[in-house]
């Protein structure tokens, strides 16, 4: 990567340097809603790359974000499909969408959608809501679409997978013992924060069991940027003495991105040939860093342990 790309590089002046890597490209993002980081990586993306698949759980949505990008570029090529990250159903019916694309492999997955951050503990198909919405689903999903990334893959080719991860990924480790929260000591912060280090640690272990295949993956955290699931949760960052009362982040907290700078490490993580050598790495503010993961979510054995609990809980074995 570029030296001087920081937090204030945009998506857009990343994705014109690395440009001729994008060209050619098919590109799947999950949560490509408008305002959200998911729709600006589609948007930006899509001027670059031969396909953008965009994910969400709403066709409406997702129509919108079409609409946003072709309304700038009306040579985009996209395509949506739905996924709701709620029920492995959808996503298993995604997943068989995705894959009856034969002619399109997947260059790049970018595992980017988050779910709301319930203020109660609740359960989804019997998991955990983030756990099961931010990395169980995201982590079958991308194995059942590995067919098509694999196809991908050729001698001076490597397929990525990035998953959107989060600094919060340093509240809590994944809890083995009790993902579910049963000993009454849910919040929404910590399981947000166990669900972010679930994201590192899947990335870990892709990048692990799929160099074999030529597969490469990288984990980052964007920054702090108001999106509309940032914005949800402006009352709480408050209380968590994050921000002020207008919003504004308070002084030694990380300061706010624009959205198109919120972007950039999603852009530099998908393509930038800088890094492949690096695949498992955690990037933030465009940068390797892998100085910012924690030790509880880069930890290996960690990483096995949590594909193994994912192929229990999702019933099925991945080789
Ligand atoms: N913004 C930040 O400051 C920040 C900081 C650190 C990490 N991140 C990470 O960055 C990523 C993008 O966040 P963002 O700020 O752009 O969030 P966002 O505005 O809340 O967007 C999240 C995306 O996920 C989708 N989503 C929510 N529930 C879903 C479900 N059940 N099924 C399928 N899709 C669902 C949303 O769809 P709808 O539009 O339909 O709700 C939206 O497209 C997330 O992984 C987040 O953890 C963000």
């Amino acid at each position: 990567m570029v030296a001087s790309w920081n937090a204030e590089t945009t998506a857009d002046e990343v994705a014109e340097y690395l440009s001729s890597e994008i060209k050619n490209k098919n590109v799947l993002i999950t949560g490509a809603s408008l305002g959200g980081l998911g729709g600006e990586a589609a948007r930006v993306v899509a001027k670059h790359a031969d396909l953008v698949i965009l994910a969400g759980r709403d066709q409406e949505k997702l129509d919108q974000t079409v609409a946003f990008i072709k309304g700038e570029n009306p040579t985009a090529n996209l395509r949506t499909v739905v996924m709701d990250l709620d029920s492995l159903a959808s996503v298993k019916a995604a997943a068989a969408t995705v894959n009856s694309w034969t002619d399109s492999p997947i260059h790049v997955l970018i595992n980017n959608a988050a779910v709301k951050l319930p203020k109660e503990l609740t359960l989804s198909e019997d998991i955990e809501y983030q756990f099961h919405g931010n990395f169980l689903a995201h982590y079958l999903f991308t194995n059942l679409i590995l067919g098509r990334i694999k196809a991908a893959a050729s001698a001076d080719f490597f397929p990525r997978i990035v998953n959107v991860s989060s600094s919060a990924h340093r509240y809590t480790p994944v809890r083995f013992e009790d993902y579910n929260f049963s000993d009454g000591s849910y919040s929404q912060f910590s399981a947000y924060g166990q669900s972010k280090t679930a994201n590192i640690l899947f990335t870990v272990e892709l990048a692990k069991r799929y160099a074999k295949d030529g597969i490469l993956s990288f984990s980052l955290h964007p920054g702090v940027i108001s999106t509309p699931g940032a914005q949800s949760l402006k009352k709480e960052r408050i209380a968590l003495g994050t921000i002020d009362k207008d919003g504004n982040p308070k002084p030694g907290s990380q300061p706010r991105k624009s959205l198109s700078a919120g972007t950039a490490t999603h852009i530099v993580a998908a393509f930038d040939p800088a890094i492949k050598g690096q695949s498992g790495a955690y990037l933030s503010d465009c940068q390797v860093h892998n100085d910012l993961a924690a030790p509880h979510a880069v930890d290996p054995e960690n990483a096995a342990k949590l594909w193994a609990l994912a192929e229990k809980l999702v019933g099925q074995t991945f080789a």
